[in-house]
């Protein structure tokens, strides 16, 4: 047998509906809040991403799907989407064609990661990008619709966190303060820290071993370095959420593992997930677009993992099918007749079904129960002769006789009572 490949995954019926129902609301929300669907290709230049998603990175330098392809050029499976809407972004000129560049994409992305439960090899995202504007008023924009998303979701016990990581006038006086900080402590640190230590320090704060967590618990915060100009944007954002009423808590130690991060970086995290328990996450870029190649504008954006979503929904959410009308046929002679029903519900815009193998009238009825049909019309070859369609309402078992003319409007009725 030829199985799936570790860390990807068959969405089966039955739980694609789930799936369908977050796509549903991520794409309500985002046209609520003006943002247009962007469709990037899931391979990409090699380059792209160690420029856009950043060398010192455990994506760049551990996790990506890449390879040279058979014209001997370097590509990669997309670890994320932001580095690939950048560049379209540029590639296009996007900043003409639109009236405000608010993008969203959804779909596949792929990392080299150990798979465990919320972390796969290749999983998916909503992304969505704002590039031009820097008022706080646009970062506090986005994460509102980051949190709005989780809540319109129904996903239980949900917590927001921000944090500013300064930009690249103020970063590096917090580097020196952590490195300062850390002294002599430095080499009693994992051998990743070790590493982050000489290549990007802030990312110690990304650390989960536990014998490290008392000396990163006495290092300094970024917020307390911010430069002026990025301590005033930090505390517009929190005044917007505040008046908004979104609940926040700072968290030093969001830092967030990709290179092109400046000023607002945020999560939403839930409790159900276990170890993965990041839902969504994003922040501010205001190098990225200029780092590849574009003009000097800033962006913010999130992405959030659908399979987390998924996971996190309540257990209901998206189980309850869509109600449907089945037809029954009893006898040959009826199939005729049954069929061109079948067919003149489905062309009145409603959801219909058939149990087309040959089958006794019972065997059809189990059918129709199975399907939780919400009304089933029974074509029986003496109706027929008189022009009359027997409609059952399975709620309560009750059925009448109606002329077959009459027959599709009686079921959309008692499919629109649901
Ligand atoms: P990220 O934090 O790497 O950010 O990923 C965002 C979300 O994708 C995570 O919070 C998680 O829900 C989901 N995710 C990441 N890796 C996996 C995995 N291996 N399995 C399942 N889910 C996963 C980004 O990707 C940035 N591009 C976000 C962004 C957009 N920043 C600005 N704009």
């Amino acid at each position: 047998m030829i199985t799936a490949i570790r860390g990807t995954h068959d969405i089966l019926p039955g739980e694609v509906e789930r799936w369908a129902l977050v796509e549903r609301v991520a794409r309500d929300l985002c046209d609520r809040y003006g943002f247009v669907e962007l469709r990037t290709p899931v391979i990409e230049r090699e380059e792209l991403f160690a420029k856009g998603t950043g060398e010192t990175t455990d994506i760049v330098q551990k996790e990506m799907y890449s390879f040279t392809d058979k014209g001997g050029d370097r590509v990669t499976l997309r670890p994320e989407a932001t580095p690939g809407m950048v560049r379209a972004y540029i590639e296009h000129g996007l900043e003409q064609a639109l009236p405000a560049v608010k993008l969203f994409a959804i779909g596949p992305m792929f990392r080299y990661e150990r798979p465990q439960k919320g972390r796969y090899r290749q999983f998916h995202q909503l992304d969505v990008e704002v590039i031009g504007p820097d008022d706080p008023a646009v970062d506090a924009e986005v994460v509102d619709l980051a949190w709005t998303f989780v809540r319109e979701l129904g996903i239980p016990r949900v917590e927001l966190l921000v944090n500013s990581v300064g930009c690249p006038a103020c970063r590096p006086r917090f580097q020196q303060a952590l490195l300062e900080a850390l002294g002599a402590d430095l080499p009693r640190l994992c051998e990743d820290c070790q590493r982050r230590a000489r290549t990007n320090p802030l990312r110690i704060y990304d650390c989960k071993v536990e014998a490290d967590q008392p000396i990163i618990d006495r290092l300094p915060h970024a917020i307390d370095y911010l430069c002026e100009p990025c301590a005033t944007h930090f505390a517009d954002v929190r005044g917007h959420l505040d008046r908004w009423g979104i609940p926040w808590q700072l968290s030093h130690r969001l830092v967030r593992g990709l290179d092109y991060y400046t000023r607002t970086t945020f999560e939403v995290r839930g409790e159900a997930l276990g170890a993965q328990n990041a839902l969504l996450g994003g922040g501010r870029y205001d190098g990225l677009v200029r780092e590849l190649g574009g003009p000097d504008r800033t962006g913010i954006g999130f992405a959030a993992g659908l399979e987390r979503l998924v996971l996190a929904l309540p257990e209901a959410a998206g189980r309850t099918p869509a109600p449907r009308a089945f037809v029954v046929a009893i006898g040959e002679e009826a199939r005729h007749g049954a069929l061109g029903l079948l067919r003149d519900l489905r062309t009145a815009g409603l959801a219909a079904q058939m149990e087309l193998g040959a089958r006794g009238v019972k065997a059809q009825m189990k059918r129709a129960d199975r399907l939780a049909a919400r009304v089933v019309l029974i074509v029986g070859g003496d109706e027929l002769a008189r022009g009359e369609v027997t409609v059952r309402d399975m709620r309560d078992g009750s059925q009448r006789l109606v002329p077959r003319a009459d027959a599709v409007p009686a079921a959309a009725a008692l499919l629109q009572e649901g």
